[in-house]
């Protein structure tokens, strides 16, 4: 159960507080989480009261939690939620905040402990937090504690990191400070954790003795939605690859921690980020590939626009909406093993997944026979994050016959055949550790800007030699020939999607 405190949410008639924040805050509620005094205060521009936000967010949220929703949990979320109109950039709002928090937990009896979180546009967070800096809100000298969540994205290269961090860092400490990846409030992210570490089987073969290469495949079958503005400004690479792939990649790579404390987490996954080669200008242009799709077909046959013809897209927008990658680990465990990253919009289908491919056998037993080495493909563990989430693992045996053939065969994990879960948006368990203070899910700003170092180059040279080529691929395919080539020049190629319907919407 968390502990008694407000939450403020700053931005609250945006898209991120119906889509999840409110619905997590349901969850919550439904799951016996939330204590009796606990208080949602929501902020924005609009000239709302109370009773009129609550039936603003019963109508736009509805849909977001899932079928069948909890009566009595909806509720109890309605009703804890209030409204303040402000504009974050006028400075006389803040006193008039810290005015309306000190009466909630003085005659309204709450107890004042403060989560802020700032689901604005970026650019306003560190006037936000300046500004509740400057009235006392993020002071913890009297006993209760106050957090700021901050979302992404978190700055625009390593400058603005940095920048941006130091900001946070003037009105509060690191420990205050939770930098959000959704990435990792997914189960099946924080699942390759379990897998690696709660079995003795698979960590001493996680490494450079037997796996050959891995891949890290995030592939969304939507475009850019509504949100063409913010992604002509930063496009695949900024969008995906500090964040959320980053993420994943030193999950998978880490070494062991020797507690599950939150800095000792952090310090293995900043490290790993840390011994990610650097790329030099000549390597940005042998390995990373980048895309941008034109019109395709749905599978049914129906047109769908280029990136260019979507809304508050530049028409002649060189922004890419395809990266990929190639990346070398200079540790012990993974020397010489590339990691290869991808993700893209308007791709064939939408799924994240993790694939370890292991080393060829030696297949010296099979050398008499009409098998080659090169016929007998090695095995792979594949992690499937999203949607089907499970985990195969891929291997060859004898099929039945006077012959000795081989084939390749699946054994294959699904976590819905194993566990129930209730719908949730990813955020629940974010919002959660943060409510109790465990800040193991979250970014610390030195791995925030380990992450940004990797990309700086990247998006350097990227902006020095504007691409001629775009669009470079069909919406519902695969991305650019140069993301093939990107691993057939080492005599490799994309694991291919089991799942994936041809289903672009
Ligand atoms: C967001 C990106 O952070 O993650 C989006 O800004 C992307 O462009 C989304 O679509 C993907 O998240 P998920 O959970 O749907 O894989």
């Amino acid at each position: 159960m968390a502990p008694p405190h407000i939450m403020v949410i700053f931005g609250a008639s945006g898209d991120l507080n119906r889509r999840k924040l409110i619905p997590a805050i349901y969850s919550l509620y439904r799951d016996g989480l939330l204590p009796e005094q606990f208080t949602v205060l929501g902020l924005d521009r609009q000239e709302l009261d109370d009773e009129a936000f609550r039936e603003r967010l019963d109508g736009d949220c509805r849909e977001f939690l899932g079928t069948d929703p909890d009566a009595v949990a909806w509720q109890s979320t309605l009703q804890s939620v209030y409204h303040m109109t402000v504009d974050v950039t006028d400075p006389d709002m803040y006193p008039r905040l810290a005015e309306r928090l000190a009466e909630m937990t003085g005659a309204g009896g709450l107890v004042p402990n403060f989560l802020f979180y700032l689901a604005t546009l970026p650019r306003f967070f560190a006037g936000i937090t300046a500004g509740l800096g400057r009235v006392g809100l993020l002071d913890e000298a009297g006993g209760n504690w106050r957090r700021v969540i901050v979302e992404k994205p978190f700055g625009h290269d390593l400058q603005s990191a940095r920048d941006m961090n130091r900001q946070l860092h003037e009105v509060m400490g690191e420990h205050q400070i939770y930098r959000i990846d959704h990435y990792l409030g997914k189960e099946t992210v924080q699942n390759i954790l379990a897998f690696r570490f709660a079995n003795s089987t698979i960590e001493p073969i996680w490494n450079r003795q037997y796996i050959d290469h891995v891949q890290i495949t995030v592939a969304e079958s939507i475009g850019v939605g509504g949100r063409g503005r913010y992604y002509d400004q930063s496009g695949a690479l900024r969008d995906m690859i500090p964040n959320h792939l980053l993420a994943v990649l030193s999950i998978v790579a880490m070494e062991p921690s020797n507690s599950f404390n939150a800095d000792a987490i952090r310090d293995e996954q900043t490290k790993v980020l840390r011994a990610i080669q650097p790329f030099s200008h000549d390597e940005v242009l042998t390995s990373t590939v980048r895309g941008q799709y034109g019109p395709g077909m749905q599978a049914d046959g129906t047109h769908i626009p280029g990136y260019r013809e979507e809304a508050e897209v530049a028409p002649d927008s060189k922004t890419e909406t395809y990266a990929a990658m190639k990346l070398m680990i200079d540790t012990w465990r993974w020397a010489g093993v590339p990691f290869y990253l991808r993700t893209g919009k308007r791709l064939p289908g939408r799924y994240t997944e993790v694939v370890i491919q292991y080393k060829h056998a030696p297949n010296i037993m099979f050398r008499d026979s009409l098998l080659k080495r090169e016929n007998v493909p090695p095995n792979t563990l594949v992690l499937r994050l999203q949607p089907d989430e499970g985990i195969g693992m891929n291997f060859n045996a004898k099929i039945p016959g006077h012959a000795l053939n081989l084939g390749t065969v699946q054994m294959n994990f699904r976590y819905d055949d194993y566990f129930e879960h209730a719908p949730a948006t990813g955020y629940e368990t974010l919002l959660h550790d943060c409510m109790t203070g465990d800040a193991t899910l979250f970014k610390r700003a030195d791995n925030i800007e380990a992450g940004w170092e990797l990309v700086d180059p990247v998006m350097e040279v990227w902006s020095a030699l504007p691409v001629h080529d775009f669009p470079n691929y069909a919406a519902g395919t695969w991305g650019p020939a140069a993301g093939e080539q990107l691993l057939a020049r080492d005599g490799r190629v994309w694991h291919a999607c089991e799942a994936c319907r041809a289903d672009v919407t």
